[in-house]
C-alpha cells in the first residue's frame, strides 16, 4: 500500500482500517486479524471504542513486524488535563501491548463540560502540551486531532510547539466540510476521513450505485477511490471478512474530475458532519 507523508516526514499508509463498534473480544480481534491478513497495515482505534486490548492482541498474533504497521489511538474527552492525558496514554499503550504509538489524536475539541465552562481552549492547550512531550520523548511518532473545525485549530495553534499532523473528520461523498478541508490543506495537516461510507448510508444511495455500475466496482470501492483522489485518508470499517478484503480493491479506480464533483455533491445523506460545538458529550 502507498503512503502519504505527514508534515513531520513520517510515512502513513494511505488507507486505514476502522474499528469503531467492533465489539471488544472476538469481533474486534477477528476483524483486525482479517484486515491485516488482507493487506491493511494501518489500524484506527480509540480509548472510547473499548477494544484496544483486542486490537493489540490481533496485531501481536498477526506476526507482522511492528515497524510495518501504523497504529492510531485517541484520547477521550474525560481526560483533558495534562496529568490525565499522560495517564490515558499509558493505559492505552498497556491495553494495546505496544511500546510506541504511531499516531495519537485528541478525539474531540470541546467536551461538553469544558464547553460550558469556557475552558476548552485552555484544556486543549494543556493536553496538546502532554502530547508534544510524549512525541518529543519518542513515544509517539506523530500527533494530531479529530473533529476540529478551523476555530478549534486556530486556538490550538496559538500555543502549539508542534503543528498537528492530522485532523480526522467526517468526510465522504455527500459529506464535505469545505472550511475544515481548506484550512487543513493550507496548514499541511492531513485529512483523515472517518465514516467514508457515510456510516453505511451510501449503500442505499442511487447516485452512488449508478457510479459504481458505471465503473464496474462496488459502492464501497467507489467511495474509497473518491476519498483517495481528494487526497484524504479513508478509514473504512467492517467486521465482515469478505467486505474487509473487497474494500481494498479500490486502488486502480480513476474517477473523472466530473464524477469526483458529482460524488462530492450527492444529496440524500441524513447523517451529515457533526457540529462539535453542539454535541451532547
Ligand atoms: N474520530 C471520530 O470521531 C470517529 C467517528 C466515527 C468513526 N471513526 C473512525 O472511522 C472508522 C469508519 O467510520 P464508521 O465505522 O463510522 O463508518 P463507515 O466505515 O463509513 O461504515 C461502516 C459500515 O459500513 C458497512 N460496510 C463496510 N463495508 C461494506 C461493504 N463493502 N458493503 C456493505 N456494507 C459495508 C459496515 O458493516 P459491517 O461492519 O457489518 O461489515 C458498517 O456498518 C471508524 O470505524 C473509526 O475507526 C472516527
Amino acid at each position: 500500500m502507498k503512503n502519504y507523508t505527514l508534515n513531520n516526514g513520517v510515512k502513513i499508509p494511505v488507507l486505514g482500517f476502522g474499528t469503531w463498534k467492533a465489539q471488544d473480544g472476538e469481533e474486534a480481534y477477528q476483524s483486525v486479524l482479517a484486515a491485516l491478513k488482507a493487506g491493511y497495515r494501518h489500524i484506527d482505534t480509540a480509548a472510547i471504542y473499548k477494544n484496544e486490548e483486542s486490537v493489540g492482541r490481533a496485531i501481536k498474533d498477526s506476526g507482522i513486524p511492528r515497524e510495518e504497521l501504523f497504529v492510531t489511538t485517541k484520547l477521550w474527552n474525560s481526560k483533558h488535563t495534562y496529568e490525565e492525558a499522560m495517564e490515558a496514554f499509558d493505559s492505552s499503550m498497556e491495553r494495546l501491548g505496544l511500546d510506541y504509538l504511531d499516531l495519537y489524536l485528541i478525539h474531540w475539541p470541546n467536551p461538553k463540560p469544558l464547553r460550558e465552562d469556557g475552558a476548552w481552549q485552555k484544556r486543549n492547550a494543556e493536553v496538546w502540551r502532554a502530547m508534544e512531550d510524549l512525541y518529543q520523548a519518542g513515544k509517539i511518532r506523530a500527533i494530531g486531532v479529530s473533529n476540529f473545525l478551523p476555530h478549534h485549530l486556530e486556538a490550538l495553534l496559538e500555543t502549539a510547539r508542534v503543528t498537528p499532523a492530522v485532523n480526522q473528520i467526517r468526510l465522504a461523498p455527500g459529506v464535505y466540510q469545505t472550511e475544515a478541508v481548506d484550512f487543513c490543506r493550507a496548514h499541511d495537516i492531513l485529512l483523515e476521513a472517518w465514516g467514508p461510507f457515510g456510516q453505511g448510508e451510501l449503500f442505499q444511495n442511487p447516485a452512488v450505485q449508478a457510479m459504481a455500475d458505471k465503473y464496474g466496482k462496488t459502492i464501497a470501492q467507489i467511495a474509497l477511490a473518491w476519498s483517495l483522489q481528494e487526497g484524504f485518508l479513508p478509514l473504512p470499517k467492517s467486521v465482515t471478512p469478505s467486505r474487509i478484503a473487497s474494500n481494498l480493491d479500490c486502488f486502480d479506480i480513476e474517477l473523472s474530475p466530473a464524477d469526483l464533483e458529482i460524488l462530492k455533491n450527492i444529496s440524500g445523506l441524513e447523517g451529515g458532519a457533526p457540529n462539535p460545538d453542539g454535541m451532547d458529550f
